[in-house]
């Protein structure tokens, strides 16, 4: 993520939920991250009514937990995708928005939410002592699950990222983590993996992780 995306202003808002999920192969990633998430949602059960879904973005998600009658907070640091994530529900009281720095200390108490749901962020965290950083804050105010997206380091996709960037096709720096280190950053955040989801196998990087808190580290 460049720092020209960082303060998503209202126009490149619009633009991006235009054209983010248009092609073909990015509407068979979202139909595929949606069928992940209500598989990890009938595990996780009734026990999470308030979800914190952080990064935001402009609420791709808000349905599948508003449909379910879950209470909603939508983060961002781009105030105007918070905006929009909160249109995106039937009625904008039903989501609440607050625009935050997942980088920074979370503004909400130890124990806020049952639920936190970060797609797509932690791949753009090249750190391993600033993905530790937000994992130990996502711990702190769950009381009990966190879903985390990230890209699975693999060697095809290694390779494959390499030669995108030789041809000058991919802007982005994407940090892909093995499973090892994912467990490691995990563990020392007061979490555990409960379990791993591959969008397709060895196809794609991307992955779905449920973790379920064990303690609250400081
Ligand atoms: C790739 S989008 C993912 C959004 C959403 N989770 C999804 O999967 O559709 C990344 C989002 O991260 C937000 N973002 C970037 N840096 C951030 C930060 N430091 N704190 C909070 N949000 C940030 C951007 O504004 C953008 O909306």
């Amino acid at each position: 993520m460049n720092n020209r995306n960082v303060g998503f202003q209202k126009h490149e808002v619009e633009e991006y939920e235009r054209k983010r999920y248009r092609g073909l192969d990015q509407r068979l990633v979202h139909g595929r991250e949606l069928r992940i998430l209500k598989k990890i949602i009938k595990k996780t059960g009734k026990d999470s009514t308030l979800v914190l879904d952080i990064p935001c973005g402009y609420g791709r998600f808000s349905e599948l937990f508003l449909d379910r009658g879950f209470s909603l907070v939508s983060s961002d640091l781009s105030f105007h995708m918070v905006n929009r994530a909160r249109e995106s529900s039937k009625e904008l009281a039903q989501i609440f928005g607050v625009v935050v720095d997942i980088k920074k200390e979370l503004p909400f108490k130890q124990d806020s939410f049952d639920l936190l749901i970060s797609m797509r962020f932690f791949h753009h965290i090249h750190s391993g002592k600033e993905r530790e950083f937000i994992l130990k804050e996502f711990s702190r105010i769950s009381t009990k699950w966190v879903i985390l997206s990230y890209y699975q380091k693999n060697f095809l996709h290694l390779l494959q990222r390499k030669f995108r960037r030789k041809i000058k096709k991919s802007r982005t720096q994407i940090k892909m983590i093995s499973r090892k280190e994912l467990k490691k950053e995990v563990e020392s955040s007061g979490l555990n993996i409960v379990q791993v989801f591959s969008l397709f196998k060895v196809l794609h990087a991307h992955h779905i992780a449920l973790l379920k808190k064990v303690k609250t580290v400081s």
